[in-house]
């Protein structure tokens, strides 16, 4: 049975949510349209939508497949997915494998220095305050999550950490680092979001040429080709 569109209930920078005729379901669009630096760089990357959608709809199978929880239900179009609707727990989760971004800014330290253990990161999502860097005390402060969800939230980080890793290396990319949402659904913890170059750091195996969101956010060209290339890869 088909899944009927109803209205808009959120506008993002990459993406829109609709209501579905069931309650409990969203229609996840993607757009074209990227952001970059606390959205004072714009732009629009050709079929990023359609590229973004694709990997995440493959990227949260295989997470089901190895027993994560997330909100992906099922794909319904080329832009289109249907999740659960979930309340979204205000952090953004960043994994780093090797330094890049905002780690090499924090600590001077140089992009491509590998970590001998991945690092976990959380930033409040607040667009107000910009994102801050915040710790587990600041989240259980505010009461944006509990000390079990917290615990609940590192321990399938790390684990999608190591999954995201395997796979991407047997398409010969480098999992560099990485940003999750969680949110909550019927009273459990479920991965929600997207998983794409838009949230991920890939760097080629050999060339350790960029092939995700860096190369807009740093005018590196051929950004549509690096989307095209990293959905090919996740799909061989
Ligand atoms: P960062 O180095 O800028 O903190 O980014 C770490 C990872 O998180 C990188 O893969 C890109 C992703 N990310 C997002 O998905 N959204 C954001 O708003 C930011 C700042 C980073
Ligand atoms: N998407 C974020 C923004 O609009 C940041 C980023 O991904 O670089 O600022």
């Amino acid at each position: 049975m088909g899944v009927v569109k109803k209205e808009k209930i959120y506008e993002g920078k990459a993406k829109i949510l609709y209501a579905t005729e069931n309650p409990e379901y969203l229609i996840q669009y993607f757009k074209d349209d990227a952001t970059a630096f606390d959205a004072t760089k714009r732009g629009t990357i050709q079929g990023k939508g359609i590229c973004n959608n694709r990997i995440s709809a493959q990227l949260f199978q295989l997470l089901e497949e190895k027993g994560i929880s997330t909100h992906f239900i099922k794909s319904l179009s080329e832009r289109e997915m249907l999740v659960k609707k979930v309340e979204i727990i205000p952090v953004e989760v960043t994994i780093r494998n090797i330094v890049a971004g905002g780690m090499s800014k924090l600590l001077d330290l140089e992009e491509g220095i590998i970590l001998d253990a991945p690092v976990l990161e959380y930033h409040y999502k607040n667009d107000k305050l910009h994102d801050p860097l915040v710790n587990e005390y600041h989240i259980l402060a505010l009461k944006i999550a509990s000390l079990e969800e917290l615990d609940a939230i590192k321990k399938i980080s790390f684990m999608i950490n190591q999954i995201l890793k395997d796979f991407f290396a047997k398409k010969n990319l480098e999992l560099v680092d990485f940003k999750l949402e969680f949110g909550r659904y019927k009273n459990k913890l479920v991965l929600a979001d997207e998983i794409s170059p838009d949230t991920c750091r890939l760097w080629d195996k050999e060339t350790k040429q960029k092939l995700d969101k860096d190369r807009f956010r740093r005018d590196l060209g051929n950004v549509e080709a690096a989307y095209q290339e990293v959905l090919k890869r996740v799909l061989s």
